[in-house]
């Protein structure tokens, strides 16, 4: 979870960034601009008066909109976090649509998943929490006909959606996709069966996260990968560092980390 110290010292210095504009606008404004009458005459008959410059006014309304922007980021994040860490429940399964839209895809591109994560041709790919499968065709297509691609996902809600996306023309060439209804706790595999298993946003939404990695170990084969993405705006999003020191304490081997504080992908192999 993001750090509650942090959320505070980030409100904190919001408030203060917004406290410090304010009290400095009536001062400016004294000594840059005259009065409003003396602005209203013009020197020259029939000329424009150069003096009230929007510049300034355009770069402070950027500004508002942008410390706006921020504000309502901060608090949707500040009221789902508060509402996650009492209330643990899996992401509804009416925001399928909004997962697998394309403003969510050019955030988190799928091919950058696929590349992070070491898929290849021929593996034997689990996906857990696959939701309504906003990446789950693109590694169904890398792993390709001599690989398999399994999509688990608990909510039967989020299985009817992935399921509706197969059925369209434009997936008719995926063959090797199977779709699993079950849960990270318990997962309908032999034991050493998988090379890969990757997560997209789903980690920390997993309540006992031990658990779903003694799991993970016990499905992987000997040096098959544990992905794990996050993305910034998702109300479970940890650092990096909490998902490098979960997976260590789970007892996989860090391989690499990739990608950027909003939009990251840890891999793991299994010693
Ligand atoms: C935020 S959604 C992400 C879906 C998809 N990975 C994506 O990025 O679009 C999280 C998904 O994880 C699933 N999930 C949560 N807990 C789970 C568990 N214990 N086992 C399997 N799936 C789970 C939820 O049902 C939900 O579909």
């Amino acid at each position: 979870m993001f750090p509650l110290k942090d959320l505070i010292k980030l409100i904190v210095m919001t408030v203060e960034v917004f406290a410090r504009i304010k009290s400095r606008r009536p001062e400016k404004q004294r000594r840059s601009s005259p009065p409003a009458r003396v602005r209203a005459v013009s020197p020259l008959p029939g000329k424009r008066n150069n003096t009230s410059c929007p510049k300034p006014g355009l770069v402070r309304r950027f500004f508002k909109v942008l410390l706006s922007i921020l504000q309502i980021f901060i608090v949707y994040q500040v009221v789902l976090r508060l509402l996650r860490r009492y209330f643990k429940f899996p992401a509804p399964a009416f925001i399928g649509k909004l997962l697998d839209s394309d403003i969510r895809r050019r955030t988190q591109p799928a091919d950058l998943l696929v590349e992070r994560s070491g898929a290849r041709a021929g593996m034997r790919i689990l996906e857990i929490g696959c939701g309504s499968g906003a990446y789950t065709t693109s590694f169904a297509r890398t792993a390709g006909e001599s690989g398999r691609v399994y999509a688990l996902d608990i909510q039967p809600g989020m299985l009817k959606q992935i399921q509706y996306k197969l059925q369209q023309p434009e997936n008719q060439d995926i063959q090797t996709l199977q779709i699993v209804a079950g849960s990270a706790y318990e997962l309908p595999f032999e034991k050493a069966s998988l090379d890969l298993i990757y997560m997209v946003t789903v980690f920390q939404e997993i309540p006992d996260r031990a658990r779903a990695l003694k799991e993970v170990r016990r499905v992987l084969k000997r040096h098959g990968i544990l992905a794990i993405s996050e993305l910034l705006p998702d109300p479970d999003y940890p650092w990096v560092t909490t998902t490098v020191r979960m997976g260590k304490e789970g007892g996989l081997h860090l391989e690499d980390v990739e990608g950027n504080l909003w939009n990251y992908t840890v891999r793991f192999k299994k010693p």
